[in-house]
């Protein structure tokens, strides 16, 4: 399978200043030597609790932000020394969908304007393109021709979700990272936009990163999955294999959390105790040592290495 993107040894830690001098008072661990690959045409799942660094890791390597070290690889090509020409092209290959479709709307714009808006900004100026190409868009996303006159506020959140989807794709990117973009929604309604997005993956060849903390709809949606603890990736596995065959402890405790409506009694629920330890002070060791039922001395004293068990499936744990 052919990588869209390599990440090596990514790292951001954001710093921490006090308020009027601005000096140095520590710093967030964010993202610690993260190196995952993204495959083309796959939609990669990213698990893992509030605070774990699944946001700070998408918006690296959609080049939003700056990571404090590391190489992001697109294509084969560095996007972090892509200079402006470039990044403006990276700019329309790789977009990001937004977690709150309240938020991410412009109150004051119709519909028409908020999808004419990239076009604008890509100085793409043929009128008629740009409509054609907005009404292609609107079908596609399950809305209606006569909504691009209206106001983001007439929509209910799951409309408001399908046009900042039709922002996203419509200059044709290869590249989606989806950040959460169910959580702000009715459950009654996160099925739909969850199953827009695998259609339109199929339909329009995207590759999609999905980040989510919820372990049941990554399951649903995605093709390969890596949990993240403390901004490191844990775990990563191809979707069957992870589910059959799960092995970090980290894991096992967020599958145990996800209900199962089935499911007649919970054999072995293994209950993540203790809070998320602090990301400006991560813990010696194994940084789940202090949360894991199975720690034994060493994961005290060593920081286990991402391993490979068997192709593709890789685990940071000495179990
Ligand atoms: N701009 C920022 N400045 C300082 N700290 C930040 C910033 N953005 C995120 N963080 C911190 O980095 C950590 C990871 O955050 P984030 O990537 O948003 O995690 P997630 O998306 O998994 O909830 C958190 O501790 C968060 O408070
Ligand atoms: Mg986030």
């Amino acid at each position: 399978m052919k990588k869209l993107f390599e990440v090596k040894n990514l790292n951001m830690h954001y710093r921490i200043t006090d308020g009027i001098l601005g000096n140095t008072k520590g710093y967030i661990y964010a993202l610690n030597n993260v190196s995952i690959d993204i495959y083309k045409n796959e939609i990669m799942g990213l698990v893992g609790e509030s605070g774990s660094g699944k946001s700070t890791f998408g918006n690296c390597i959609l080049n939003l932000i700056m990571p404090t070290s590391g190489e992001i690889l697109f294509n084969g090509k560095n996007i972090l020394t892509f200079k402006r020409k470039q990044l403006k092209d990276f700019r329309k290959k790789a977009r990001l969908i937004f977690q709150n479709p309240y938020m991410s709307l412009d109150p004051r714009m119709k519909i028409y304007n908020i999808l004419e808006e990239p076009f604008i900004i890509h100085g793409i100026k043929d009128k008629k393109l740009i409509k054609e190409k907005i009404y292609e868009i609107i079908s596609l996303t399950g809305l209606n021709n006569d909504d691009i006159y209206r106001y983001p506020h007439e929509f209910s959140g799951g409309q408001r979700q399908r046009i900042a989807i039709a922002r996203a794709i419509i200059l044709n990117p290869e590249f989606i990272v989806a950040d959460e973009p169910v959580s702000a929604l009715d459950v009654s309604i996160q099925a739909q936009i969850v199953n827009l997005l695998i259609d339109l993956k199929k339909h329009l060849n995207l590759t999609m990163l999905f980040i989510s903390h919820d372990l049941s709809i990554v399951k649903y949606i995605s093709d390969r999955i890596a949990v993240m603890y403390l901004g490191e990736i844990v775990e990563t596995a191809k979707k069957e294999d992870f589910f059959n065959n799960y092995k970090h402890p980290y894991t096992q405790a967020l599958l145990s959390a996800v209900p199962v409506i089935s499911e007649k009694k919970n054999k072995s629920r293994t209950v993540i105790s203790g809070e998320i330890p602090s990301v400006q002070n991560p813990p010696e060791g194994c940084k789940f040592h202090k949360r894991c039922p199975f720690a034994f001395e060493r994961c005290k004293k060593e920081h286990p290495e991402l391993k490979e068990i068997t192709p593709e499936h890789k685990v940071r744990c000495f179990l």
